[in-house]
């Protein structure tokens, strides 16, 4: 049996303004993650089986759609192993909320590409881990920026302009952050669909703001790297402020924000697409789990302690 992970991630700055070429900053979440198993199936058996409670998926590869995303991202790793005659079960177990902002899609895809090629003994390396999740995450969501599947397949802190090579670097303090999820579905596609309608309607300002943006994202990378902590949450509520302008934030986001802020959060904002989904607040203090506490009152229905470590 061979078994592989990959964590979730959160965007930190820049979504949205880097589906127009801006620069946007992603790191890792370690704590949650997809597992996946696979296993030899006995001998006189052949397929590939694939169980997943999360998907509510027991089926034969051949049974499944080309297009279900557990098929397509199956078949492009074996393609990729040069691998056509499996006799294996692959069990899929995560941790990562779905449709939530957090790479789920991209983690399934970058541990499914991880325990197979060791399984069969055919590793794949993270860059081209990352190109398979960016296929089977643009079958799914048209025109993904290409961030989730890069940060969850480095598993680093990641600089990310699209086109370019993804540039990791490294926090210089650590940066206490509490997720919390509204409870509310995020669908990514109808937020960049809905910025995409107003920038049509509107390029000039919708570009400004992108800039705006790419600006705060600049900035914010030399302090997480010079371990800047205190200028971090002015660059994050500077963050919010834009994205309440391209039109992405809601009175649920807006709400849990503002009760982190008033609980002596040092900055927050969304985090993804918006629309709903999470936010992320700093809790500078290294007080996560006061912070959790409070958001969990103000409404947030799950909560997720994590750090960024130099
Ligand atoms: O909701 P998430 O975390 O999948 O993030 C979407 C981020 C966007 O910038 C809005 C879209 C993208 O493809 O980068």
């Amino acid at each position: 049996m061979t078994t592989a992970s990959a964590p979730g991630k959160i965007i930190l700055f820049g979504e949205h303004a880097v589906v127009y070429g801006r620069p946007a900053i992603a790191v890792p979440v370690a704590l949650i993650r997809v597992t996946v198993e696979v296993t030899d199936l006995p001998q006189g058996h052949a397929g590939v089986r694939i169980r997943s409670q999360m998907v509510a998926v027991d089926a034969d590869l051949d049974e499944l759609d080309l297009q279900h995303p557990l098929a397509f991202a199956v078949s492009q790793i074996f393609a990729a192993i040069e691998v056509d005659d499996a006799a294996v079960r692959i069990d899929i177990d995560s941790t990562i909320p779905m449709a939530s902002g957090l790479g789920s899609g991209a983690a399934v895809t970058v541990a499914l590409a991880r325990a197979l090629g060791e399984h069969f003994q055919r590793p794949i390396s993270p860059e081209r881990q990352s190109r398979i999740a960016f296929q089977v995450d643009r079958l799914h969501h048209g025109t993904p920026s290409g961030i989730d599947n890069t940060v969850i397949a480095l598993e680093q802190p990641i600089y990310f302009v699209k086109g370019e090579d993804p540039l990791a670097f490294r926090v210089a303090v650590e940066v206490p952050l509490v997720i919390a999820d509204s409870g509310h579905p995020s669908p990514t596609s109808e937020s960049v669909g809905l910025v995409r309608e107003r920038w049509l309607e509107d390029r000039p300002a919708y570009e400004d703001m992108f800039d705006a943006i790419a600006h705060v994202v600049d900035a914010a990378r030399q302090h997480l790297e010079q371990g800047d902590i205190g200028a971090l949450g002015p660059a994050m509520n500077a963050n919010h402020r834009l994205l309440q302008r391209l039109g992405v934030s809601t009175p649920e986001l807006d709400t849990l924000i503002a009760s982190a802020r008033a609980a002596g959060a040092d900055g927050a904002k969304l985090s993804g697409g918006g629309l709903g989904g999470n936010i992320i607040a700093l809790a500078a203090d290294g007080d996560t789990a006061g912070l959790a506490n409070v958001l969990r009152r103000a409404g947030a229905v799950n909560t997720i302690e994590t750090r960024l470590r130099p």
